[in-house]
């Protein structure tokens, strides 16, 4: 089966180096070429685990090639996705779809014979509607089908996450499409992914209303974290109690310092603007975006205090830049809004993260970046975990102590039991928990 992917971004690339290697035979095209010549010597432009490899081998296999010709690329295809990107429009917060309509008119140029034009990107209800009226008005003649297929796969995660999804939900209105799209995912019955076929509508608002729950779990137990605080409980504590209710679940219940990514923040923004437009707005969401907004700032008041009330002058060294572990992506991730905040308030900020700094590069002001956690410990005031990176989780705090100033770890992540931390001889400042709350109780002993 030959399938094209228009797009060649983290959503693209791992979709159809993942498809090659169910055995389709993929054409992934995009418009920038640097990229595609990048991707033709073999240089993955993104790093996530395991990419690399899948896509060298699938291009040696002769079943993944790269381009930037979509005339050439669509010639005997019985499908072509659209992965390309969504991003929030400027000031008004709706999904930019200039990308989706732009392909979606080169895709209708090239048509010639029935071919099924599936959406991955995520678009706001009625995207699909609009893609099969731009195509029919442009080529009254072609023959076509329109189907949303929302793409759920998680940064990091990417290659598993597509292989052995959780679901598949496809959106359609026409049974040839079905059976192509049931011959895309043939692959996928053995791992035994339930598919959901459904209307193209329910399928476009699946996506956003999945990830604006996701990102309200998140806020909400960031919430309870704060109330942690006042309280003096340990949310981690707390978090997992309640995640135990098989209702609830324990997954996004795990404090931190705000969702970032390239997902949450826009796709909450535009979901949330779409309910205006059909004055049908969701509080909860449009909350969620506020209370997540103020946080991220907010952390850099937790670092403050522990360095004693003011950082001006002090030197903070900041662990992970990304907005999560295992990808150098940096859209909207916390560390920008909180290394800003701390510059804002007189602080020298250092950072290390193991696969991010080249992409902060560029989107960060006087920040000395360090090659190791203790390259930018050296003469520090505070060290502060942004991002749980796993090269983060086994610390020599014996080390660390001897290279700082003043021994001081804040960590936005709650990695460390706090009690180990102080018997270091470190301070120490979590997200919703305090030493003392943290600190063993009488059912410690069962777990
Ligand atoms: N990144 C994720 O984790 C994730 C997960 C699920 C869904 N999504 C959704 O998938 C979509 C893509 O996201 P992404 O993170 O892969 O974006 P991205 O910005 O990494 O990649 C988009 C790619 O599309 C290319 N492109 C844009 N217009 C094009 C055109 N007309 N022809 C050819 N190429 C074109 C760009 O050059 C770029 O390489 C978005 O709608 C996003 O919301 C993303």
């Amino acid at each position: 089966m030959r399938i094209v992917m228009v797009g060649a971004g983290y959503v693209g690339l791992v979709s159809a180096a993942s498809f090659a290697d169910f055995g389709h035979d993929v054409v992934c095209v995009d418009h920038d070429a640097a990229r595609v010549a990048a991707l033709q010597a073999g240089e993955i432009p993104i790093y996530e685990p395991g990419l690399s490899e899948l896509v060298v081998a699938n291009v040696e296999a002769g079943r993944l090639v790269f381009t930037t010709s979509l005339k050439d690329a669509m010639q005997d295809a019985a499908v072509v996705f659209l992965a390309v990107g969504t991003p929030s429009r400027r000031g008004d917060g709706h999904a930019d779809l200039s990308f989706v309509y732009k392909a979606a008119r080169d895709i209708a140029a090239t048509i010639d014979g029935f071919v099924v034009v599936a959406t991955k990107s995520t678009v706001p209800v009625g995207t699909g509607d609009e893609v099969e009226r731009l195509i029919r008005d442009l080529r009254p003649d072609a023959d076509f089908a329109v189907v949303s297929n929302p793409e759920f796969l998680r940064e990091g995660a990417a290659i598993g996450d597509f292989k052995r999804p959780d679901r598949i939900v496809i959106g359609l209105e026409d049974d040839r499409a079905l059976a192509t799209m049931a011959e895309v995912y043939r692959p996928l019955y053995l791992n035994a992914a339930p598919i959901l076929y459904t209307g193209r509508r329910n399928a476009e608002l699946i996506k956003y209303a999945a990830n604006a729950f996701l990102a309200m779990k998140v806020t909400f137990i960031n919430e309870i974290a704060d109330l942690c605080e006042a309280l003096g409980a340990d949310v981690k504590e707390v978090a997992r109690g309640v995640g135990l209710d098989g209702r609830i679940g324990p997954k996004f219940l795990h404090a931190g310092p705000g969702y970032g990514g390239s997902c949450f923040p826009k796709d909450t923004a535009a979901l949330a603007k779409a309910a205006q437009d059909a004055a049908s707005p969701l509080r909860l969401v449009e909350t969620t975006i506020a209370v997540n907004e103020t946080r991220k700032r907010g952390m850099a008041r937790k670092v403050i205090a522990a360095c004693g009330g003011s950082v001006r002058g002090r030197t903070i060294a900041i662990l992970g830049l990304t907005f999560k572990p295992n990808t150098d992506d940096m859209r909207e991730a916390p560390a920008l809004s909180v290394i800003q905040a701390l510059q804002d308030a007189g602080a020298r900020v250092r950072a290390h993260d193991p696969h991010g700094m080249e992409a902060a590069r560029p989107l960060l002001n006087d920040v000395e970046f360090g090659a190791s956690p203790y390259d930018i410990a050296e003469g520090a005031d505070a060290i502060v975990i942004v991002t749980e990176w796993d090269a983060f989780r086994a610390l020599d705090f014996d080390r660390l102590a001897k290279l700082m100033r003043s021994p001081v770890l804040v960590d936005l992540r709650n990695i460390y039991p706090p009690a180990e931390v102080v018997e270091r001889g470190f301070a120490y400042s979590g997200v919703g928990r305090t030493v003392d709350a943290s600190r063993p109780g009488i059912g410690a002993a069962h777990r």
